[in-house]
């Protein structure tokens, strides 16, 4: 006999199957349509002419003896149920179930939210597909500013334009359009920009923008808000400061820096050595923007901010590279259990 078909019969006759997946693994390397006794039937022609034959026989008697014991199997498990199973003790602790646990980005998102509830902010979203009216235009972006090339769109339609979103401060257009100040608003959602995918960047992302409006809302409420908020977010005392910037819907605007969380100002790669942290935009809502949407910008003053939120994520928990959130390793994701 070939030894490999005699090896195979010997497997055969000293399988065992004292649980269904016990039996289900005799049913896969036997029995099923990709099994070894059906690589031996294409092993067949590599064997010279004069033992085919023999040979032929041989796996056909092998597939009969599988078949024979597969029966024999299940016959044995089903008399085996009810039988000769211990009774059930009740009084033992059950087995422990496995849970999942909430996305980094989507923990850091709630957390976001919690704080800003508690200081009377609400959470409103908008489309993830934008007119320009909602993206550019109405947030004071001049037609043919060289911002709407620098935010690298996509675009789905041109004349009239139609895109994804590049940030949240759509969403503070869309609040302002619709309600009357005061206004304290939190939106969180995805943007999308033409990135190359790095450590860094990512052509979809997610932001949090902050919007408040009333009377006499000034720069003070917002650097004393968001200091606030980075207290409460990293949960020890972070420095923040504010560089002063430009975006076209706000004046003055600055940029959010917070000092660094991974070296805490010693300097790494993160910080670039410089022992801060650029988590966001911000400044006070410019007074066009205001009448764009039909608010008295006589009356009326605010601030916005917008954040990314895979930027805090990444400082709150220590993580160096931007792909991890979207790969879906459960040996990433497994490590921010609460429970
Ligand atoms: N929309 C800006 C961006 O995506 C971020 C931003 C800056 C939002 C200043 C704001 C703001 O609300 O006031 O880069």
């Amino acid at each position: 006999m070939n030894p490999k078909i005699k090896a195979l019969a010997d497997e055969v006759n000293a399988a065992v199957a004292t649980t269904q997946e016990e039996l289900e693994a005799y049913r896969m390397r036997f029995i099923s349509r990709k099994n070894v006794i059906a690589d031996l039937f294409a092993e067949m022609k590599n064997v010279p002419n004069e033992e085919k034959k023999a040979f032929g026989q041989e796996v056909n008697e092998l597939k009969q003896l599988a078949q024979d014991k597969f029966k024999a199997l299940i016959e044995g498990l089903k008399s085996n149920d009810g039988e000769n199973t211990a009774p059930v003790d009740l009084t033992l602790p059950p087995a422990l179930s496995v849970f999942g646990s909430l996305h980094p980005l989507t923990a850091t998102r709630q957390r976001f939210i919690q704080i800003f509830e508690r200081i009377g902010f609400n959470v409103s979203s908008g489309p993830e597909i934008e007119d320009d009216w909602h993206n550019f235009t109405a947030l004071n972006f001049p037609e043919n500013h060289p911002a709407r090339e620098m935010q690298d769109t996509f675009f789905i339609e041109k004349n009239p334009d139609i895109a994804l979103r590049t940030h949240t401060s759509s969403v503070q257009i869309r609040v302002m359009e619709t309600e009357e100040p005061p206004i304290r608003t939190l939106s969180p959602g995805r943007v999308f920009r033409n990135e190359a995918i790095s450590a860094r960047a990512h052509c979809i992302f997610h932001q949090m923008e902050g919007l408040y409006v009333d009377e006499n809302v000034s720069f003070a409420d917002l650097k004393q808000t968001l200091y606030h908020f980075v207290k409460e977010m990293f949960e020890k005392e972070t420095k923040i400061r504010f560089r002063p910037s430009y975006f076209p819907f706000t004046e003055p605007s600055a940029e959010i820096d917070i000092s660094c969380q991974i070296c805490h100002g010693d300097g790494c790669n993160i910080c670039k050595h410089t022992g801060w942290v650029e988590i966001g935009g911000s400044g006070m809502v410019d007074p066009n923007v205001l009448e764009n949407c039909g608010i008295d910008s006589k009356k009326y003053t605010g601030f916005a901010f917008g954040m990314g939120i895979e930027r805090i994520a990444m400082l709150r928990y220590g993580i160096k590279d931007l792909r991890l959130f979207t790969e879906n390793d459960l040996r990433f994701l497994s490590q921010f259990k609460t429970i």
